[in-house]
């Protein structure tokens, strides 16, 4: 059997090109005593690869030649270990390829979810950083005006959805008038403000007259200062994602901490995998509406491992509508 892989060919220059990837061929290696051999189901594209490859996300960086990281969900086929049997379905960090060889344990079994690729989008990695950021950080109360960007995004949409089942009133800020009408007619957002063709100050000061309870910041820049220069009294600032700076070798400036000093906000910093020990309290807690279909997840899904690179350069440039999965044919 032939694995089919995708690495980093060069170091990408502001927005990644395809061309900044490799699709390559390799034989796949015998499995030692105690490993297992995965067929890729999904592989999950997330905007924190984009900062492994400029060498500044913790959890590593990646160099030209190599594999592509990524978590997958995939079918056990083949294993020489009793803990786990052929076609069993697992969540693992496979990388970009079309088979993954782990140690038995490095996988996680996906149980309970009717469809598998929510393992890696309401119920996987970023259903949890939703969770974490609004419920036990933001924790919010009925009534509280919630402020999320990315509003249809993997985390975005999550956030929002949780936030009205919270009894919030929910303002979303998406790129294209597509994402407004699904964020309200869809994700059941009270409010979505275009931000490439409205303005958005102008439009917060409208809908938010008492100001900001919650804002889930997932994307930095520009948008942190208006939001936080925006903020009710006890206001929550989660500071989750840089999206608008990722694909930049700059940094912007903050917003002055006057306006947090201002409005007695409390500000947290989110990174998802602290809450790792957490990801079973969050499942269980969602896994019913999600399976009954109360709480949803777009994908945009790309067929075969050799069309993953233009699929993420399709996320970088915000082109992408929902959870961005990359689907083995
Ligand atoms: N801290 C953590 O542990 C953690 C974990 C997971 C994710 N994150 C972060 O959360 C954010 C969302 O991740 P995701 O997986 O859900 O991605 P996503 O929202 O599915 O996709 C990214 C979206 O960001 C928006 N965007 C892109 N450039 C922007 C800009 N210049 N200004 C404003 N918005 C821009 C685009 O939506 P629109 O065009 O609709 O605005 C784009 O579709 C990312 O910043 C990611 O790094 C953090």
């Amino acid at each position: 059997m032939q694995n089919t892989q995708v690495t980093l060919a060069s170091y990408p220059e502001g927005f990644p090109a395809p061309a900044n990837f490799a699709v390559v061929n390799s034989a796949l290696p015998a499995l030692a005593e105690g490993q297992v051999l995965v067929k890729t189901r999904y592989l999950s594209l997330d905007p924190y690869m984009r900062s492994q490859l400029a060498g500044r996300h913790i959890s590593g960086s990646i160099q030209p030649g190599d594999v592509m990281l990524g978590e997958v969900v995939g079918e056990v086929v083949d294993s020489r270990a009793p803990e786990w049997h052929t076609g069993d379905i697992v969540r693992c960090m496979g990388g970009w390829q079309t088979f993954s060889v782990h140690h038995h344990s490095q996988l996680f079994p996906v149980t309970n979810i009717k469809k598998i690729s929510h393992a890696l989008s309401i119920l996987g990695m970023p259903g949890l950083t939703a969770y974490a950021g609004l419920i036990w950080q933001a924790m919010p109360k009925p009534g509280d005006v919630i402020v999320i960007p990315a509003a249809t995004g993997a985390v975005g949409a999550t956030a929002g959805q949780l936030a009205k089942r919270a009894g919030c009133r929910v303002i979303g800020i998406v790129g294209s008038d597509e994402k407004v009408a699904y964020a309200i007619d869809t994700l059941g957002y009270d409010h979505c403000i275009n931000r490439k063709r409205e303005e958005v100050a102008a439009t917060l000061d409208t809908l938010c007259p008492n100001g900001v309870d919650i804002y889930f910041d997932l994307v930095g820049g520009e948008l942190l200062h208006t939001v936080s220069a925006r903020l009710a009294v006890g206001a929550r600032v989660i500071l989750c994602g840089m999206i608008a700076e990722t694909n930049s070798n700059e940094r912007m400036a903050g917003p002055s901490p006057a306006l947090w000093i201002k409005s007695r906000a409390t500000v947290y910093g989110l990174v998802v995998y602290d809450f790792e020990p957490r990801r079973e309290e969050f499942i269980d807690d969602c896994v019913d509406d999600v399976n009954a279909g109360k709480l949803i997840m777009r994908e945009d899904i790309t067929s075969g491992i050799e069309n993953a690179p233009a699929a993420f350069c399709k996320l970088m440039r915000g082109e992408n509508l929902g959870k961005v999965l990359v689907k083995m044919i």
